[in-house]
C-alpha cells in the first residue's frame, strides 16, 4: 500500500525549466525570471502542476549554475529575490508548485566558503572541502581529467568530481550538514514545494572501496536532510544512480524519512555506449527496460519518475523516435512514457516535439562537459567525426532558447547567449499550437487523461505486450476504470489481445480498434467490462 503523501505525489506532473534559455524578458539575450512569469499562463493551459526550476542562485556560470556562489540568492543575470517572489506567487495562485534544484555536492569556487578555504590549512572553512598533499586515488571528473586540482596556494589538491570549479564539499564535516540544512529551511520559509536534488549519492564517498557515489553514509546523510519536521510536507526527488530496487526502496520507501522519488537513467542509456558515442537499438530495449523497473517499483510500493529528457540530455525525437515522424514518434513516446506509474517530467520544448539542432563547429557549442570532450578527444576522432559526436551526444541540444515563434532567434528575446536553434522557423511554440497535427494539443490531452483519472495517477500498471517486438502494451486500472496503452515502435502490428473499448486518445485520428497500428503509432482504449484481464 502506498502512504498517503506517495499518492499525491503520483497526482503531480512536473516541467522543468532551464531559466536561461526559457524566456528573456528585458532583452539581454538571457531567459530570466520574469519571463518565467510571463509564461506561466502557457504552463497552466498545458495542464502541469509543478515546476521544477534549475539553478537560478548566483553562479559564475561554468556549469550554468550548477556551480553555487550563493545559495540565498538569485543569479543576477535571472534577476532579484523579489522577482524570484513574484514568480511563485503568480505560481502558487495558478495552483503551481515550485521545485528548486539543491546543487548539495559541491560549491562554486567562488563561493565563500572555498575562498576561505583556500586560504590556508587551518582556516576554519578549510574541513568544508577535501584537501589531500597528493592526489588520494584515480578518480576521474565527470568532466573529463583528473578529479584533483592542485591549489598552489597551501600546496594541496582538493577534489572536483564535476568542474575544476565546482569543489566537492565535505560532508563528514558536520558544518558542512548544518549549512545545507539552514539553506534548504530558508528556501521552504519563502514557500517553496520540493527539491531536486543534484548528484545527492555523490554526497557520501567510499575511499575505502574506491567509489566516488553511494557511499557508507549515503542515507544517514540524506536522512539528516529530509527526516526532519521542517521538511515533513515537501517533495523531494533524487538525482542518484542506483540501480537496484532493494537500495532505491532504502532511499525513497515510504517510512524512510529520506526521498520521495528518484531519477534513474537505465532506459535512457539505452543506444549509446557513452554520452557521446551511439550504438544501434531497438525500442524493444527500452520497453523491457520500463518494464523491469514499472514491475519492481510497484512491488515494492515506490513511486518512481517518468522522463525521456532533461537538461542534460538530447531531445528524446532524435535519439529514440523519428525526426521524419516527429509529430508520430513525440506523441507516441509521450504516451509510452507517461501513462506509466509514477510521476511525468516535462523538459521545456518536449511539449512540442523539439528535435536537436545541428551545427558544423565547435564555436556554437557552450556546454562545459561538450567543450572538455573537444578538447580532450579521447578516441582520437578527426574533426568531422569529432562534430558528428557532439552534435549526438551534447547537453546543448536541450539547451537552445526555447522557440516561441518563428521571429528572430525563436521571439525568445534579445540576441541569446547561445546560438539559437538551427531550426527555429519550422519548430516553435505559435507553429506547433496552430498546426492540424500539434504535439502540444497531445501533451494536453493527454495530461488531462492522466489528471482526470485515478487509473493513470493511482492504479494498477498490469504489462500486457506478451513476447511482441515493435510493441508495448500495458493496462492501467482500479476497482472501476480500466485502460490500454497501445504503443507501436516499429512496423505494422497486429493486436491481437481479445478486449473491447473505446478510444479515448490517438496520434492517428483512427478512433476505431482495428488491430493494426502505423508506425509510431499510439492509442488508448477505456475498458467497458474493467473486471477483465
Ligand atoms: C547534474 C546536473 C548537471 C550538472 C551536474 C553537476 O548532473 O543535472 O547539469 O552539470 O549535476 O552539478
Ligand atoms: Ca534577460
Amino acid at each position: 500500500m502506498l502512504s498517503k503523501k506517495q499518492k499525491e505525489h503520483q497526482k503531480l506532473i512536473v516541467y522543468q525549466i532551464y531559466p536561461r534559455s526559457f524566456k528573456d524578458s528585458n532583452g539581454d539575450g538571457i531567459g530570466d525570471l520574469n519571463g518565467i512569469t510571463e509564461k506561466l499562463d502557457y504552463l497552466k493551459e498545458l495542464g502541469i502542476n509543478a515546476i521544477w526550476l534549475s539553478p537560478c542562485y548566483k553562479s559564475p556560470n561554468e556549469d550554468n549554475g550548477y556551480d553555487i556562489s550563493d545559495y540565498r540568492d538569485i543569479m543576477d543575470e535571472f534577476g532579484t529575490l523579489d522577482d524570484w517572489k513574484r514568480m511563485i506567487d503568480e505560481m502558487h495562485k495558478r495552483g503551481i508548485k515550485l521545485i528548486m534544484d539543491l546543487v548539495a555536492n559541491h560549491t562554486s569556487s567562488e563561493h565563500k566558503w572555498f575562498k576561505e578555504a583556500r586560504k590556508s590549512k587551518d582556516n576554519p572553512y578549510r574541513d568544508y572541502y577535501y584537501w589531500a598533499d597528493q592526489p588520494l586515488n584515480d578518480w576521474q571528473s565527470v568532466f573529463g581529467g583528473s578529479a584533483w586540482e592542485y591549489d598552489k596556494a597551501t600546496d594541496q589538491y582538493y577534489l572536483h568530481s564535476f568542474a575544476i570549479g565546482q569543489p566537492d564539499l565535505n560532508w563528514e564535516n558536520p558544518k558542512v550538514r548544518e549549512e545545507m540544512k539552514a539553506v534548504i529551511d530558508y528556501w521552504i520559509e519563502l514557500g517553496v514545494d520540493g527539491f531536486r536534488c543534484d548528484v545527492l549519492d555523490y554526497i557520501s564517498k567510499d575511499f575505502k572501496l574506491n567509489k566516488m557515489s553511494n557511499g557508507p553514509r549515503f542515507h544517514e546523510f540524506v536522512h539528516e536532510l529530509f527526516g526532519r519536521a521542517e521538511t515533513e510536507h515537501i517533495f523531494t526527488v533524487g538525482e542518484c544512480g542506483l540501480n537496484n530496487a532493494e537500495d532505491i526502496k532504502r532511499l525513497i520507501g515510504a517510512d524512510r524519512g529520506e526521498l520521495s522519488t528518484v531519477f534513474q537513467f537505465d532506459h535512457i542509456d539505452v543506444g549509446r555506449r557513452s554520452k557521446f558515442a551511439p550504438q544501434p537499438f531497438k525500442l524493444d530495449e527500452i520497453r523491457d527496460r520500463l518494464i523491469k523497473w514499472q514491475t519492481a517499483f510497484q512491488e515494492h510500493d515506490l513511486v518512481g519518475t517518468l522522463f525521456f529528457e532533461n537538461h542534460d540530455q538530447p531531445r528524446a525525437v532524435s535519439r529514440f523516435g523519428s525526426e521524419e515522424k516527429r509529430y508520430e514518434s513525440a506523441t507516441m513516446l509521450a504516451a509510452m512514457s507517461y501513462l506509466q506509474r509514477g510521476i511525468p517530467f516535462i523538459y521545456q520544448g518536449q511539449e512540442i516535439g523539439s528535435i536537436d539542432p545541428h551545427y558544423d563547429s565547435i564555436d556554437d557549442f557552450d556546454d562545459i562537459e561538450t567543450v572538455n570532450y573537444y578538447k580532450m578527444n579521447p578516441e582520437k576522432l578527426d574533426e568531422a567525426e569529432l562534430i558528428e559526436r557532439i552534435n549526438f551526444g551534447s547537453r546543448d541540444n536541450s539547451r537552445r532558447p526555447m522557440p516561441w515563434s518563428d521571429e528572430e532567434n525563436g521571439g525568445f528575446g534579445g540576441k541569446p547567449w547561445i546560438r539559437a536553434h538551427s531550426g527555429y522557423k519550422d519548430i516553435n511554440v505559435a507553429a506547433d499550437m496552430s498546426a492540424e497535427r500539434s504535439v502540444y494539443k497531445f501533451f494536453k490531452e493527454l495530461i488531462a487523461l492522466r489528471t482526470n483519472n485515478e487509473a493513470f495517477t493511482d492504479g494498477v500498471w498490469e504489462n500486457l505486450t506478451g513476447k511482441r517486438d515493435g510493441i508495448y502494451i500495458y493496462r492501467r486500472y482500479t476497482d472501476s476504470e480500466s485502460y490500454i496503452v497501445v504503443c507501436n515502435f516499429e512496423n505494422e502490428s497486429v493486436l491481437d489481445i481479445d478486449y473491447t473499448g473505446e478510444c479515448v486518445l490517438s496520434n492517428s485520428g483512427i478512433r476505431e480498434i482495428n488491430g493494426v497500428y502505423a508506425p509510431y503509432e499510439c492509442a488508448v482504449y477505456k475498458q467497458n467490462d474493467c473486471t477483465r484481464k
